[in-house]
């Protein structure tokens, strides 16, 4: 049997150090500057849960400034959640091009339809924290903010930025990278939420967290602490140490694949086909494309494979794409075929450039093969 000295002293040592509760003063702190301080931004001059969550969805990995123009012109084309509900696929993806993540929105169109639907919601716009949770796509964070922002409940939307000024605010070490801190963070915030007796907006106090990320307790540069509503109460403020937090687990390098991009004209026009309807980038649009670095005979073995006859070659400048699992290294070649008349197999199409950036959803990774 191990004494109890070796158990106290051999197990606590061992134990993390217990994290600081959250100061129940940051909701009047925070609601108060977000008060003075908030950005005017388009989401924020009505509570339409539905324009709040077409906002929350696209502000997903995608920075504000990006997010305003595609926010307004998504709106516009499909005004409530029932146009959502029925908007074609093509239409849905091309407002959807550039934004990335695509299965964000097909996620939202289910979920529209899922509101819609008389044995769903019956088109009426869920509230309850639980049952917008149930829609495809909400995850806790989702969820949250619509419940709060559009319906004024008591309840967390916890990101990256939240998380990174409560572990700043309490020098805590807990990865944020780690499923279970941010649901261990949601779960103390909620209580704070719950348990606040004066009045407060729920929505601007979970709204405030992303001003004051985004303003002041930065991301990749120094905060501005002098200016924040926070600063006497923040740990990492107080021994200088905002910089260590976030904590996060080492990243994966992502993976590398080589591709070869076929640019295939006959004048004017050019070759695009749909990707498979599964998997990376599913449904939308590309220039025809092989695994690895193509000479420029393998390419031309490649057009020829196609029934096309080649005319010209001539080598595209290479680029490179970020996803968030993968890196695709590229290399391109311009062909030239004779007229393409009747050579067409099955998911392709032949487009002029003012057609493709009509009509076309092809995602960003392609964007330095673009036709001018
Ligand atoms: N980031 C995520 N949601 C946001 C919002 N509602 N306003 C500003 N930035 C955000």
């Amino acid at each position: 049997m191990r004494s109890e000295k070796e158990e106290s002293g051999g197990l606590s040592s061992l134990k993390m150090e217990a994290v600081a509760p959250i100061p129940p003063d940051i909701i009047p702190l925070l609601t108060d500057w977000y008060e003075t301080n908030k950005r005017p931004l388009p989401w924020r001059t009505d509570t339409n849960p539905y324009h709040i969550w077409v906002s929350e969805i696209m502000l997903q990995q995608t920075r504000v400034e990006t997010v305003i123009p595609y926010y307004e012109r998504f709106l516009k084309s499909l005004p409530d959640v029932q146009a959502l509900s029925l908007c074609p696929e093509e239409e849905l993806l091309k407002l959807w091009e550039g934004l990335g993540y695509y299965s964000r929105v097909r996620n939202m169109q289910k979920a529209a339809q899922a509101i819609c639907s008389p044995e769903g919601f019956g088109g009426a716009f869920p509230s309850a924290f639980q049952d917008l949770l149930s829609l495809p796509g909400f995850g806790t964070y989702t969820a949250g903010a619509v419940a709060s922002i559009a319906f004024g409940q008591k309840v967390p939307a916890v990101d990256g930025n939240a998380l990174r000024v409560l572990s700043r605010l309490r020098s805590d070490g807990r990865p944020v990278d780690e499923d279970k801190t941010k649901k261990a963070v949601s779960a103390e915030l909620l209580a704070v939420m719950e348990a606040e007796k004066e009045p407060y907006s729920p929505g601007e106090f979970n709204q405030a967290f992303m001003d004051l990320s985004a303003l002041i307790c930065h991301q990749n540069s120094a905060p501005e602490c002098e200016k924040c509503p926070l600063k006497d109460l923040c740990r990492a403020h107080a021994v200088g140490t905002e910089s260590s937090f976030p904590v996060k687990n080492p990243k994966k390098a992502r993976r590398v694949t080589d591709l070869t991009i076929l640019r295939i004209r006959d004048g004017e026009r050019y070759l695009i086909d749909k990707r498979p309807a599964k998997g990376l980038l599913a449904g939308l649009w590309e220039f025809p494309n092989a695994a690895g670095r193509l000479s420029e005979k393998e390419a031309l073995e490649r057009v020829e494979a196609l029934g096309l006859m080649p005319l010209h070659i001539e080598r595209l400048p290479k680029a490179k794409h970020l996803f968030s699992h993968v890196e695709w290294r590229m290399t391109g070649y311009e062909i030239r075929v004779a007229a393409f008349e009747g050579k067409l197999q099955g998911r392709e199409v032949l487009v002029t450039p003012e057609e493709l950036d009509r009509e076309y959803s092809m995602p960003s990774a392609f964007q330095a093969y673009r036709p001018e």
